[in-house]
């Protein structure tokens, strides 16, 4: 909307819904642009009325202290995550649009800055090629590098056509000051819509609801499991590895696809390595498990909290509390986690409107005997 358009509506009635249609336009003509001035600018604009509830804790989440290193092992680092921000096309939902903006701000603010920011997938609410490019507009004002994962809500209108156009393979691997990090497509699922002779919008929408007894579990299927055994092999047993899965690599709760089908399989190419940390998205909530070697952290969403699955919450997990239903940010947020020399991490999780939950690499590693993590203390609804 032009300067002329802006001007044009002083001195006139306008009804609210008008006025809010013109912000939001307004809003997105921003968008657009977003050099980091016009970022600032907006992204403000966004936190405004978040600000205006005098609950938010700008800034607030810093890295827990970090050891120093020897020279056989990981130089301790720190990377932000930014996870599941499920943004709709513009014209349909700008609520979601100001969360992801506040998870960049937030993390832009960090000083000193993280090595990179990692984005932990679900970027986009029904994989509309719109929503994504929206999306990698956004994060493309991160000031530190940027990681990208895949989630299945990315994936499963065009089969990952615009999400490879714009990030690349969905798994890689890559070094890190010592530790060996692994990107993994865990939201493969089997062919469930040739038969059914299912539009790309009805697969999408399928893979995007829960409990609808039409779709398959989540893997990450034997072509990448193989990628991923070629990719370890030759790795001394203590070289610390870090996986990135969107879908937690463990079997939690099958009806809502909280649940990788193949992740004994996984679990077992990781088992000889000393120490293995595996962050996922896909839960919306904060969530901690360990099986044998691999510590596992689960990321917060931007967009919602979800509740606790009713069975086979990991016994690790401290629990995030319940969000206030009248508070669209309660229960989400973004975080950190800093890598000690051991491979180990910690992930301090900064619940937007709630004290940040640390989770120290020393609560996993005794299994839960020292530095139980401090749930929140706000009310819990
Ligand atoms: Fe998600
Ligand atoms: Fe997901």
């Amino acid at each position: 909307m032009g300067a002329d358009d802006k001007s044009s509506r002083r001195g006139r009635f306008r009804s609210v819904e008008t006025k809010h249609l013109e912000e939001r336009a307004d809003f997105f003509d921003a968008l657009k642009r977003l050099d980091r001035r016009s970022f600032l600018k907006v992204a403000s604009a966004a936190f405004g009325s978040v600000a205006a509830s005098g609950l938010v804790t700008p800034h607030s989440f810093q890295p827990v202290s970090i050891a120093h290193a020897d020279s056989k092992s990981v130089q301790p680092f720190t990377f932000a995550y930014i996870s599941d921000s499920h943004l709709y096309k513009r014209t349909v939902n700008d609520r979601f649009v100001n969360a992801l903006l506040r998870a960049v701000d937030d993390v832009n603010a960090l000083d000193p800055q993280p090595d990179f920011v990692f984005f932990g997938g679900d970027l986009a609410q029904l994989g509309q090629p719109e929503e994504l490019e929206l999306g990698a507009q956004i994060l493309k004002n991160l000031k530190a590098p940027l990681r990208v994962m895949v989630g299945e809500h990315d994936w499963y209108y065009d089969m990952g056509e615009k999400w490879r156009a714009l990030f690349g393979a969905p798994h890689y691997s890559f070094e890190h000051k010592g530790a060996h990090c692994v990107v993994l497509n865990s939201v493969v699922e089997k062919d469930f819509w040739t038969a059914r002779n299912m539009t790309p919008m009805e697969r999408m929408k399928t893979v995007a609801g829960l409990d609808n007894g039409v779709q398959n579990s989540f893997t990450v299927g034997a072509e990448q499991r193989a990628w991923l055994e070629s990719d370890l092999k030759g790795k001394p047993a203590n070289t610390p590895i870090i996986v990135f899965s969107h879908s937690p690599l463990y079997k939690l709760y099958k009806p809502w696809n909280f649940w990788t089908d193949d992740a004994d399989e996984v679990q077992a190419i990781l088992r000889r390595f000393q120490n293995v940390v595996v962050f996922h998205g896909h839960t919306h909530q904060v969530l901690t498990n360990r099986i044998g070697n691999i510590h596992f952290q689960g990321f917060l969403s931007t967009a919602w909290p979800w509740p606790y699955a009713p069975e086979g919450l990991p016994a690790l997990t401290v629990q995030m509390g319940r969000p206030d239903p009248f508070n669209p940010n309660d229960g989400c947020g973004n975080g950190i986690c800093s890598v000690h020399p051991d491979g180990l991490a910690d992930i301090v999780q900064n619940l937007w409107n709630r004290n940040p939950i640390t989770i120290s690499r020393t609560y996993t590693a005794s299994l839960g005997k020292k530095d139980k993590p401090e749930a929140s203390t706000r009310r819990s609804f």
